[in-house]
């Protein structure tokens, strides 16, 4: 898969970015509806996760049982995962010309194991250029909000479900490991300023997701009637 991906005419690759509890879901679920009711064909994924095998790989690396997980095999999990979304969802999707919208994507990693966890940029990127070759949204939306705030929103969401037990490993990191992360996503922000786009996540659902509409909008090619 080291090639770029060939992708057929109107294929649009977008994946949502941001830190815990940011919002993106509900932002991701606004976005693809209004795209489906113009008519076009999207294509979902989730890191980690999107796939059967996926979505193993994504119980391993959350079970807070596995608090002794070195970063290195956290940073290749996440790989497992993804380039086994794009061998299996992302490129097809892209080849037959549709809009694929991925629930993160590498720049998590950049973010959360280059700059959270230490490991570096390079370390990441080299093992992207091994897994996925060349294959990077075509844009993608960082859905920025104060990490604290996030955080509260993400802990009241893990109480609420099943058991009240399941809050996810990564959730339990410290405030300066997640401002880390925001602090790497501001970073992916610098260096590719046109493909990383930073979107303001306060205030309402629909001024967000306006936000989101005005990035997103120039990239579509209309379809045909
Ligand atoms: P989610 O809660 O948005 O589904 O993401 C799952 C967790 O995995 C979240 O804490 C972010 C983390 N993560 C990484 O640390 N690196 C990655 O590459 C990805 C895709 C997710």
């Amino acid at each position: 898969m080291s090639d770029q991906p060939k992708t057929a005419p109107r294929a649009l690759f977008i994946s949502f970015e941001g830190t815990e509890g940011c919002g993106k879901s509900t932002q991701m679920r606004i976005l693809t509806d209004r795209l489906r009711a113009d008519g076009f064909t999207v294509v979902e994924n989730q890191e980690p996760g999107g796939t059967a095998i996926g979505m193993q790989v994504r119980h391993v690396l959350l079970d807070p049982e596995n608090a002794e997980m070195a970063p290195m095999a956290e940073l290749l999990l996440m790989f497992a995962s993804r380039t086994q979304a794009a061998a299996q969802i992302v490129v097809p999707a892209l080849e037959r010309g549709d809009i694929v919208i991925s629930d993160r994507f590498t720049d998590s990693t950049l973010a959360y194991q280059g700059e959270g966890r230490g490991l570096g940029f390079e370390t990441v990127l080299k093992e992207h250029k091994l897994a996925l070759g060349e294959l990077f949204p075509d844009v993608t939306i960082c859905v920025d909000i104060d990490v604290e705030e996030g955080l509260a929103r993400a802990h009241r969401r893990n109480q609420g479900t099943l058991a009240g037990l399941s809050e996810e490993r990564l959730d339990r990191q410290s405030l300066a490991f997640h401002n880390r992360v925001r602090e790497g996503y501001r970073k992916i922000a610098a260096l590719e300023p046109r493909r990383f786009r930073m979107v303001d996540g306060s205030g309402s659902i629909d001024a967000v997701a306006e936000r989101v509409w005005a990035e997103i909008a120039p990239h579509l090619r209309p379809v045909p009637a």
